[in-house]
């Protein structure tokens, strides 16, 4: 890890932490954004690109368009690629610092770009959306609730929706950082999204941290 990540990453640890202590566990992604005062480099998980993997899903599957959600978008680079693939994408985030940043850096934006909890979603989105991609956030959400998040994200599903998660997957011999993120195990998603079939499941690692186990997985409403 280098000197910058390490800084960042301190900072990110000592805000969850007290975010944690003070009953408010999702409070620090706001306040890191604040902090970091535009400056990508702040946010550890900013790629600035979308991810390798979702693009690489989304052209394997042609016959998937429409309406799309992206959970936790983060600073929106999957969100604008989904929207220039041809989805009607609404892309969310907790944090309004980060919906704000996503609309300076995309001010033509076809994408609908807004603040929402995950655990507490506008009631429309119930059953609205073709496909609905979380990248990193249910790893990023504490065991407590991360089911109940989970639920959240099945519910947007429409009857012929997919979902697609990528994130860190629990194993091997590598001990990890201290959380967040927690890894996420195999067995946990497996069983996760009750009424969902489990249309695929790979293992991958990245080049610049090939100790790292990580996964992308997609699921679908299970016909009868
Ligand atoms: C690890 S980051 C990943 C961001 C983005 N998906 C990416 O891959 O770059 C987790 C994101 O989820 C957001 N987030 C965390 N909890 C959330 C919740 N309950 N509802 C919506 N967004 C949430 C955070 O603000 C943060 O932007």
């Amino acid at each position: 890890m280098d000197d910058k990540l390490a800084e960042v990453r301190a900072r990110l640890l000592k805000l969850s932490e007290a975010a944690e202590a003070e009953g408010e566990p999702l409070r620090w992604f706001e306040e890191l954004y604040v902090g970091a005062n535009r400056d990508s480099d702040e946010i550890p998980w900013a790629r600035m690109e979308p991810h390798p993997k979702m693009v690489e899903w989304v052209a394997a599957r042609p016959s998937v368009k429409g309406r799309a959600l992206v959970v936790g978008c983060g600073l929106g680079d999957d969100a604008e690629w989904l929207s220039e693939a041809g989805f009607e994408v609404t892309a969310f985030d907790i944090s309004q610092s980060s919906i704000n940043w996503c609309s300076e850096r995309f001010p033509e934006s076809s994408v609908e770009y807004l603040a929402a909890d995950l655990l507490a979603p506008p009631e429309e989105w119930l059953e609205g959306f073709d496909l609905v991609v979380e990248i990193h956030i249910l790893q990023a959400i504490p065991e407590k609730i991360r089911d109940q998040a989970a639920v959240q994200l099945r519910s947007f599903l429409n009857n012929s929706g997919h979902v697609l998660c990528i994130g860190r997957l629990l194993g091997g011999s590598f001990p990890g950082d201290p959380p967040p993120p927690w890894p996420l195990s195999r067995t946990w998603l497996e069983g996760v999204f009750r009424g969902l079939r489990l249309d695929s499941f790979s293992h991958f690692v990245n080049e610049d941290a090939p100790e790292i186990d990580r996964y992308v997985a997609s699921w679908s409403i299970a016909k009868a």
